[in-house]
């Protein structure tokens, strides 16, 4: 998606360990105007399959589901974020890994808003690894639903997560895949 390569080429700032910031347009701060498009851009490339929730996770993929959703005209669910909490049935729940952040954490969702009715596009700002991600597919699986695809604003090529989800056969649409950062220098693959 050129418009949002342009901005991260303009707007994105590369820190230490291969750090893309773009909080001032994606988020923390929040371009509307452009995260508009990127909810018409995930309309166009799922726009034949019949999803009938958005799902996402906890914090920065809200706000992009939400104005995606628009689009979609479904309701969107957010996974939460928990330190192993004592969890009842009523809840599915899967533990993440994260490397970036190096931490374990509880991903967890209520089984009222997930069931093998549903067909599930995820969203998410970044993926790196791809544990947030493969969380939220694991939470999928065990409500039973249908996983439509996945829906990335910024891929960071270099790092594994997009070739594990795309080998599991999964639908992923990344709006730009990042191949490298090199002397703070991004080059997107084509
Ligand atoms: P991981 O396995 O290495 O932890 O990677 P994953 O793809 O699951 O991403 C972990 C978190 O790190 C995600 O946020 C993701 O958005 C963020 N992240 C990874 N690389 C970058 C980067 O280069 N720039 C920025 N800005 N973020 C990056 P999260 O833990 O889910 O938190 P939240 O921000 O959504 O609350
Ligand atoms: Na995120
Ligand atoms: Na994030």
């Amino acid at each position: 998606m050129q418009l949002l390569k342009d901005r991260i080429l303009t707007d994105g700032v590369v820190k230490e360990g291969n750090i893309l910031k773009v909080d001032s347009f994606l988020n923390h701060q929040m371009d509307i105007d452009l995260i508009n498009e990127v909810g018409k851009e995930f309309k166009k490339r799922f726009d034949h399959c019949p999803i009938t929730k958005i799902l996402t996770i906890e914090a920065s993929g809200i706000g992009i589901a939400c104005i995606a959703a628009q689009y979609f005209h479904v309701p969107v669910v957010f996974a939460k974020k928990a330190q192993s909490v004592n969890l009842d049935g009523a809840m599915y729940t899967t533990k993440v890994e994260s490397f970036t952040h190096k931490k374990v954490y509880d991903v967890i969702l209520s089984k009222k808003f997930l069931g093998p009715e549903d067909h599930v596009l995820l969203i998410d700002d970044f993926l790196a690894n791809g544990c947030a991600l493969l969380g939220l597919i694991d939470i999928v699986k065990k409500s039973g639903a249908t996983l439509e695809g996945a829906g990335i604003v910024i891929e960071k090529g270099f790092q594994s997560g997009g070739q594990t989800i795309r080998d599991m056969g999964i639908h992923l649409e990344s709006l730009a895949i990042i191949d490298s950062i090199a002397d703070g220098k991004l080059a997107f693959r084509e």
